[in-house]
């Protein structure tokens, strides 16, 4: 049996630990203020807010219920739209959209104010552009995006530049109730969970859960995530250490990495979305195989190895085919390392997809270099989009290495790298044009990457 709160509410679901949390929300606990759109993380109406206890009290992040287990939420706490106030009163952001007419058919607001919360609840900065950024895996189909950020900065603007305490001022400012001061001390007097788990691996469902949420419906799913130590991103100064169950998130923002590749930031802003990104994790992206798997991409330019109990393997070697790895049936990737770059060295990545944000890529790539008066003393460059899984550009890298950067140099690497893809005409675009971002993505990473321009 699981126990969690639920809004103000203590609960113990009697359901398989696989059941995705929306289908509990509006079947069983007749909370049905979260709503059920697309089932596949791009829509954002079954937004909800997930609080973990840390180390430093409770951390809430926003996730998408249809692909959240409700295993997971086991001795958490799960905040949906009903549990944002205790009467009929609305929030600052429920009042503001009324306000700046932004909810005409409504379907998506719960979700957009959910999101809104869990920034306030758990970004690191509040400004109106952290807030909006929080809205990037909500899609409204019918008011558009105007009225809504008028609707967030009318609120944000009335936030208080400095406060001691995030929750007090919280609760202060009517974003939320008086009870969750409470939750941190009744989340430590649940009876201790017995999460069964017997079947499919789970990492952040983010995958699986889109292909096989039926089925996982009615199992007791392994969660991954329970695993602490492979939860961690450490440096022994030589090499950098990921564990396999890090997510997105973490992973932007890790002072480890920033500190070593300050662009790349930017780039995880377009991976996924801010819900999707709670929960992915990395050694998902890289047993997933996706041909486009924007992490797996860039660990390949990174010299990454992959961490089994019994065995390690560099990921180079880790693709066979689509879909296809070195890897056992029950095998668990526990971590992926990299040595850590010569100082001087840049990591640049790009991503090209049909839409800006929350969209996967036609073609992307990643290029990590040292040059040294206009030399190239080191490269490494790989791409997605352009064969059957994640593809390290070697043929290209060797005829880098050692050479003046002219535009001659970079021509010819252009026409080295599409001699060695094969990119196929899909819905993400024909195989000229996949070839066509190939050749300007390695034309940027050797331009504008090199001035350690984020691109
Ligand atoms: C809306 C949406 C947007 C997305 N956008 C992007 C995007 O922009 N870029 C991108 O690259 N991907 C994107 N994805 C895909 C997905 O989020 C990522 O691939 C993610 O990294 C998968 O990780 P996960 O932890 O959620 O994997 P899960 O779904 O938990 O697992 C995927 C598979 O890998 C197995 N597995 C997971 N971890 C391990 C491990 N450590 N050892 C062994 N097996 C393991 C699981 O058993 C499962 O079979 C998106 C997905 C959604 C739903
Ligand atoms: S229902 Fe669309 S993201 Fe969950
Ligand atoms: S208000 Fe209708 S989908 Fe956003």
């Amino acid at each position: 049996m699981i126990s969690f709160i639920c809004n103000n509410r203590e609960v113990f679901p009697d359901c398989s630990g696989g059941l995705p949390v929306l289908d509990w929300l509006r079947a069983q606990s007749g909370l049905k203020g979260t709503k059920e759109g697309c089932r596949e993380g791009d829509c954002g109406a079954c937004t909800v807010v997930l609080g973990k206890p840390g180390i430093n009290g409770i951390e809430y992040s926003s996730v998408c219920s249809c692909l959240l287990p409700i295993g997971e939420v086991a001795g958490c706490h799960l905040v949906t739209i009903e549990g944002l106030t205790t009467g009929i009163e609305l929030t600052p952001f429920q009042q503001s959209f009324y306000d700046e007419a932004a909810s005409q058919c409504g379907f998506c607001t719960p979700g957009m104010i959910m999101s809104l919360t869990g920034c306030l609840l758990g970004s690191a900065t509040l400004s109106v552009s952290s807030a909006m950024e929080s809205l990037d895996g909500n899609i409204c189909r019918c008011t558009g995006y105007i009225a809504v950020k008028r609707a967030v900065n009318s609120v944000i603007s009335t936030l208080p530049a400095e406060w001691e305490n995030r929750l007090e001022m919280l609760i202060e400012e009517g974003h939320i109730p008086a009870y969750f001061t409470s939750i941190e001390k009744r989340l430590k007097e649940l009876p201790p969970q017995s999460v069964r788990a017997e079947d499919s691996l789970v990492a952040g469902g983010t995958d699986i859960y889109v292909h096989s949420s039926d089925k996982l419906s009615t199992e007791h799913p392994r969660f991954l995530s329970k695993e602490k130590s492979i939860k961690q991103i450490v440096t022994d100064g030589k090499t950098v250490t990921i564990g396999a169950a890090v997510t997105f998130k973490q992973l932007r923002e890790s002072a480890v990495i920033s500190d070593l590749f300050p662009n790349l930031e930017k780039f995880l802003l377009k991976v996924s979305s801010t819900q999707i990104r709670s929960r992915a994790t990395v050694g998902g992206n890289i047993v997933n195989a996706s041909p486009i798997a924007d992490i797996a991409i860039t660990f390949l330019a990174l010299k990454a190895t992959l961490c089994f109990s019994e065995r390690s393997i560099p990921l180079s070697e880790f693709y066979l085919g689509y879909k296809k790895l070195d890897m056992l049936p029950d095998e668990i990737l526990t971590e992926i390392s990299f040595p850590t770059p010569e100082p001087g060295t840049i990591l640049s990545s790009l991503k090209v997809a049909k839409r800006e944000y929350l969209d996967i890529a036609s073609v992307n790539s990643s290029m990590l270099i040292r040059v040294e008066e206009n030399v190239v003393i080191a490269v490494r460059i790989s791409a997605g989009g352009v064969a059957p899984f994640p593809l390290l550009l070697t043929g290209t890298s060797e005829y880098l290495m050692g050479r003046t950067l002219s535009e001659k140099t970079i021509s010819e690497a252009c026409s080295i790298a599409e001699s060695e893809v094969s990119p196929i005409s899909d819905v993400r675009g024909s195989k000229k044009y996949k070839i066509n971002l190939l050749r300007a993505q390695v034309r940027a990473h050797l331009t504008r990457g090199l001035s350690n321009e984020a691109l």
